[in-house]
C-alpha cells in the first residue's frame, strides 16, 4: 500500500489573490462543487477576516461541501482565527490554516518582532484554532528563506500546542528543487516530534519551479501539496495541481504516494476557473492546454497511429479530454438534460427552475447541434447571473459593414423599464458595449476583454469575460452565445451588476454603479 498523498487546493484563497481573479460567492461555490467532484481533499475556501465577502464565501462553500474538508486562512491573531472557526461552522469537515512568517527579513521587517515572540504567537494561534477543531494547519510563512535551525524550533512547538499539519511554504519562489526537497528531509529528521503531524508543502511559481520544488519535496517525504487549478495564485501563481497529480500518478514508479483525485474531472475544472476568472489557459500548458495531447509533427502523428505509447506518457481521456464532449443534442428529453446537469454537480431547487433552464437549453440546441458540457456550464453561470441582474438584455442589433463605420442600437430592461441607446465604435463588439454604458452608466474601466471558445467549430459559443474596475473594486462578468456580439454585451452586463450588487452592499440606497 502506498501512502496518500494530501491535495489541498487554494484556488479559492491564493488564486484569487491573483490581480483580477476575484470571485463572487455563488461563482466560489460553484468551483468548491467542481473541486468536490474532483475528489480533492481539502479546499481552502478562503480568508475570512479579510472581508465580509471572504467571510460570507467561506461559510456559503463550507455550508455546500460535504466530501471535502473546507478550510479557512488565519493570521496567528485571535481576531483572525475566531473568524474563521465562526465561517466554518456548518462544514461536515472543516480546518483552520493558520500562519506567521519565519524568514529574518519578515520577521524583522515585516512584522517587527523577536524570533520568540513569533514562537509565541504560533503556539497561542495553534491553542486557540485548536478550540473550534482538531484539524489545524501551521504555516510557516517564507520557510523557503527561513533558517533551519529556527525552523526546526517553531515545528517542534506548534506540534506540542496541537498543530496536525506543518506546511513550509515557499513564499516568493526563491527555493531550487533538490535544495527545497533537502530542508523538508531535514526538517522531518531533526524535528523530535515530527511524526506527529502531516508535512506539506507550498510553493510558488516565481522562478517556475513550483512544480518542480513540491515534487522534490513530495519525493522527500511531504504528504500534502498545495495547489491551485491552472497555477493560478499570487503573482507568477502556485504549483499546478494537475500537472502535479499527473506527474505522481505517471510516475508512479518514482514516488511512493498516490492521490484519489477523480483526473478525469481536470479539464472541466480547468475550464470552469479560466471561464469565471478570465484567466485563458495557455495552448503549451501541460495537461489542460488545447494542444496538450495535439501532434502535428508527421512522424508523431505516425507513431500515435501505430501505438499511442510511441509519443504518449498520458492518455487524453484520462484527465477529461474527449470524454462525453457530445453529451446532449436536438432530441435530447428534460430528463436526460436534468440528469445531465446533476452530473455536473448541478441541482434544480424547483420545477420551475429546471423548466426555465431546459428552455434555454432548447434555445440553444437550435443554434448549435452539439452540445458539450461546457456549453452546459456556460448555461447554468447565465441562469444564476439572470435571476440576480437588474439589467436584463431585451434586443442588440448591430451594423457593421466593409468601410462604415460599425453602430449598434441595444434595449435593455433596468428595474422593470424599458430603455433603448445606440452608439457607434471601432467595432461591431465596441459599438454595443457603448451602447450599454450610454444607458447604465458605471463609468467603471474597462481592464480586460477575452473571448474564448467553448468548443470547436464555427457554430461554438464564444465565452467572453470582461473585467471591470471601479473605485479599486474589479469584478468578471461572463456571457456565452454563439454570436459573440451578444456574448460580449451579455459579458459587460454581468460585471456591471456585479459591480451594482457591490455597491448597493455598500449603500444600500443608491440604484446606480
Ligand atoms: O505563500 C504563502 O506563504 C501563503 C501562506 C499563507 C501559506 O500563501
Ligand atoms: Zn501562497
Amino acid at each position: 500500500m502506498k501512502d496518500k498523498l494530501i491535495i489541498f487546493d487554494t484556488t479559492l484563497r491564493d488564486g484569487e489573490q491573483s490581480p483580477g481573479a476575484s470571485m463572487t460567492r455563488e461563482e466560489k461555490v460553484r468551483i468548491a462543487k467542481a473541486l468536490e467532484r474532483l475528489k480533492v481533499d481539502v479546499i481552502e475556501a478562503g480568508f475570512p477576516n479579510a472581508s465580509i465577502g471572504d467571510f460570507e464565501a467561506v461559510q456559503a462553500v463550507a455550508n455546500a461541501v460535504k466530501d471535502s474538508t473546507v478550510c479557512g486562512l488565519a493570521r496567528a491573531l485571535d481576531k483572525d482565527i475566531d473568524r474563521a472557526g465562526e465561517a466554518l461552522k456548518g462544514a461536515d469537515n472543516c480546518r483552520i490554516h493558520t500562519f506567521i512568517a519565519t524568514s529574518p527579513i519578515h520577521m524583522k521587517m515585516k512584522l517587527n518582532m523577536e524570533p520568540e515572540q513569533v514562537i509565541e504567537y504560533a503556539v497561542r494561534a495553534v491553542k486557540r484554532s485548536r478550540q473550534f477543531t482538531d484539524n489545524v494547519e501551521f504555516s510557516a510563512e517564507d520557510a523557503g528563506r527561513s533558517k533551519e535551525d529556527f525552523l526546526c524550533r517553531i515545528l517542534e512547538a506548534v506540534i506540542n500546542a496541537g498543530a496536525t499539519t506543518l506546511n513550509i511554504p515557499d513564499t516568493v519562489g526563491y527555493s531550487v528543487p533538490q535544495q527545497f526537497g533537502a530542508t523538508v528531509a531535514n526538517l522531518m529528521q531533526r524535528i523530535p516530534n515530527s511524526d506527529k503531524a502531516i508535512f506539506s508543502v507550498h510553493c510558488h511559481n516565481d522562478l517556475g519551479l513550483a512544480v518542480a520544488n513540491s515534487l522534490a519535496a513530495v519525493i522527500n517525504g511531504a504528504r500534502q501539496v498545495e495547489c491551485t487549478i491552472n497555477g493560478l495564485g499570487e503573482r507568477a501563481g502556485n504549483a499546478s495541481l494537475e500537472e502535479i497529480v499527473m506527474a505522481v500518478r505517471t510516475r508512479h514508479d518514482v514516488f511512493d504516494c498516490e492521490t484519489e483525485i477523480n483526473t478525469s474531472e481536470i479539464l472541466s475544472c480547468s475550464k470552469l476557473v479560466s471561464s469565471i476568472t478570465g484567466f485563458p489557459v495557455q495552448p503549451n500548458k501541460a495537461i489542460v492546454g488545447a494542444n496538450a495531447f495535439a501532434h502535428e509533427a508527421g512522424i508523431h502523428q505516425d507513431g500515435v497511429l501505430k501505438n499511442p505509447e510511441t509519443y504518449e506518457i498520458m492518455k487524453a481521456e484520462d484527465v477529461g479530454w474527449s470524454a462525453n464532449r457530445i453529451v446532449l443534442g436536438k432530441h435530447s428529453g428534460r430528463n436526460a438534460f436534468k440528469s445531465r446537469m446533476t452530473k455536473l454537480g448541478h441541482e434544480f431547487n424547483s420545477e420551475q427552475e429546471l423548466n426555465d433552464a431546459f428552455f434555454r437549453f432548447k434555445q440553444l440546441v437550435d443554434k448549435k447541434h452539439e452540445i458539450v458540457d461546457e456549453d452546459l456550464q456556460a448555461l447554468i453561470s447565465e441562469v444564476n447571473s439572470d435571476a440576480e441582474e437588474r439589467i436584463k438584455l431585451i434586443a442588440l442589433k448591430v451594423c457593421s459593414e466593409t468601410g462604415e463605420i460599425p453602430n449598434s442600437t441595444v434595449t435593455l430592461c433596468i428595474d422593470n423599464k424599458e430603455v433603448t441607446g445606440s452608439s457607434i465604435g471601432s467595432g461591431a463588439v465596441d459599438a454595443s458595449l457603448k451602447a450599454i454604458e450610454s444607458l447604465v452608466k458605471s463609468e467603471a474601466t474597462l481592464e480586460l476583454y477575452s473571448v474564448n471558445s467553448i468548443s470547436s467549430g464555427t457554430d461554438a459559443q464564444g465565452d467572453v469575460t470582461v473585467r471591470l474596475e471601479k473605485s479599486k473594486r474589479i469584478v468578471n462578468g461572463q456571457g456565452a452565445d454563439t454570436d459573440i456580439v451578444i456574448a460580449s454585451a451579455k459579458a459587460y452586463i454581468n460585471a456591471v451588476s456585479k459591480l451594482q450588487a457591490l455597491e448597493l452592499k455598500k449603500h444600500p440606497q443608491k440604484g446606480n454603479v
